[in-house]
């Protein structure tokens, strides 16, 4: 073979398929992967010594809010610093683009609250992608709510039937442009209203396309197992594969639920394709409403608009300072604005993160002031905390979730393993120390042990710190007719 821009040089290769790891060198050439194994002698323009550390294909975020990051920050710290190469954005039925409303109704996400970043076609979205040059690859959804905000002059009420030939014809022009699917967030306010009916026939539009379908379901907690069916039944009614999105077990009522949940995920899964994720945390995040702070354990404020000064602090703590306000009038009192809520149970999260078939995505919200922790722990915490120090699941099985799994679920092609010819989207890291720096109280922490992080064959994490390179791309919709090939 012909000499190589590059050699990783001797590390244990997890090659993302499952498969047990072995001692192997690998070859990068351009953007590819251009041999693995014992290399020998074969010398390279450069290579790197990796002898003690794991090489495995980049980390695919299958769940991210970092529609904005990608343009704004295009380095993306808080995912490159944990071996993240693909995200996955658009979920949870918001998306920048299409967005071709003036205003903004007051249900939207404060991810499209600055206009400067909403764009009215996808097309539009995919030049601001190709023109920012981020760090990361990028796969995008549909948000099913920003389609609404953009047909609908009513959102409290079911779409009629000609609004959803317009939100049809607006997802179509997505998919043209390379959308790889749509989200929805039914759980929201703004798409409660929406049926299973309205979904499932916006979605059947990507039939042919064979494009996913991933869905915030419309009740975590009291009416989990009802709102997957109905997730279920979407897919089926639109011959679309289906992703539930951070599957979990909301409020003490229903600690224990996945014990059912999961079951009966794997049952559907036998008649029909549908998978799910999940972020390794007992607390969920995303704007604070006033409707849903009883049902947590402790509350968190993320961020506050019109009072900054409550952004980490406890909103109990908070509600008592505005003279023993309930935590309802609280949350209306000071919104809009972010919060934690501390809404699950350990067991449940264990038994999702261990399930073979649960991929990995953080959901973390970048615009937070102070946010979450998974937004820059997921991945190394479930390799570390999950997998190595609680031994839940094996390293192996821990990758496969973050790498070939997500990368065959959601058609990124050449992506998501370790073998020639594949996308050089690789990982070096210290298996005895990778894990997350990250807590609730200081979020903002690369993850430890991670020592190389490389996309399209550029190194854009080293050290510790990024390496100023951006060869992410966005990764376009496979078409029936450009499935096969290349790109
Ligand atoms: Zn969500
Ligand atoms: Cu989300």
């Amino acid at each position: 073979m012909s000499r190589p821009d590059l050699i990783l040089r001797g590390g244990e290769v997890i090659d993302g398929s499952g498969g047990p790891r072995r001692r192997a060198d690998v070859a990068v050439t351009g953007d590819r992967i251009t041999a693995v194994g014992d290399l020998g002698a074969l010398g390279a323009d450069s290579e790197i010594d990796c002898t003690g550390l794991v090489v495995t294909p980049g980390f695919i975020d299958v769940h991210t809010h970092d529609d904005r990051y990608l343009l704004e920050e295009p380095l993306m710290p808080a995912k490159a610093s944990q071996g993240v190469t693909t995200v996955v954005v658009g979920n949870c039925g918001s998306s920048l683009a299409p967005y071709t409303r003036p205003d903004l109704p007051k249900t939207a996400s404060a991810m499209l609250d600055d206009p400067r970043w909403r764009f009215p076609t996808a097309g539009q979205y995919f030049e601001a992608l190709d023109a920012g040059r981020p760090a990361l690859n990028a796969a995008v959804l549909v948000g099913h709510r920003s389609l609404r905000f953009n047909c609908m002059d009513d959102l409290e009420r079911p779409a009629t039937a000609a609004e959803i030939t317009l939100m049809r014809s607006q997802l179509r022009e997505a998919l043209d442009a390379g959308a790889i699917g749509m989200s929805t967030g039914l759980f929201y306010p703004g798409a409660q209203k929406a049926t299973t009916e309205e979904v499932a026939e916006i979605a059947s539009e990507m039939r042919a396309d064979d494009g996913v379908y991933t869905a915030h379901i419309r009740d975590e907690g009291d009416r989990l197992l009802e709102s997957i069916e109905e997730a279920a039944e979407i897919g089926r009614r639109a011959g679309v594969q289906v992703i539930l999105s951070h599957h979990k077990a909301a409020g003490r009522t229903n600690f224990g639920k996945t014990a059912q949940s999961l079951p009966l995920i794997d049952k559907l899964r036998k008649s029909q394709r549908l998978g799910f994720d999940v972020y390794p945390y007992v607390a969920s995040s995303t704007a604070l409403l006033p409707g849903i702070v009883d049902r947590a354990e402790r509350v968190h404020i993320t961020w506050c608009k019109g009072r900054p000064e409550f952004a980490n602090r406890d909103l109990d703590e908070v509600a008592r300072e505005l003279g023993g306000l309930s935590r309802a009038e609280t949350a209306k009192a000071v919104i809009p604005a972010g919060a934690i809520y501390f809404t699950m149970d350990e067991a449940d999260v264990s038994r999702v993160v261990a399930h073979p078939q649960s991929m990995i995505g953080s959901d973390g919200i970048p615009w937070d002031a102070f946010p979450h922790p998974r937004l820059w722990g997921t991945f190394p915490r479930v390799l570390g905390r999950y997998a190595r120090d609680r031994g839940l699941l094996s390293l192996e099985s821990a990758v496969h979730k973050m790498t070939g799994l997500p990368a065959g679920e959601f058609g990124l092609k050449d992506r998501g393993l370790v073998r020639e010819g594949a996308f050089a989207d690789l990982v070096v890291f210290d298996a005895g120390t990778v894990g997350d720096s990250a807590t609730f109280e200081a979020p903002k922490q690369p993850a430890a042990g991670i020592a190389r992080v490389m996309v399209n064959g550029e190194t854009i994490w080293s050290d510790g710190a990024s390496t100023g390179a951006r060869p992410g791309r966005p990764l376009r919709l496979q078409t029936a007719t450009t499935r096969g090939t290349a790109g």
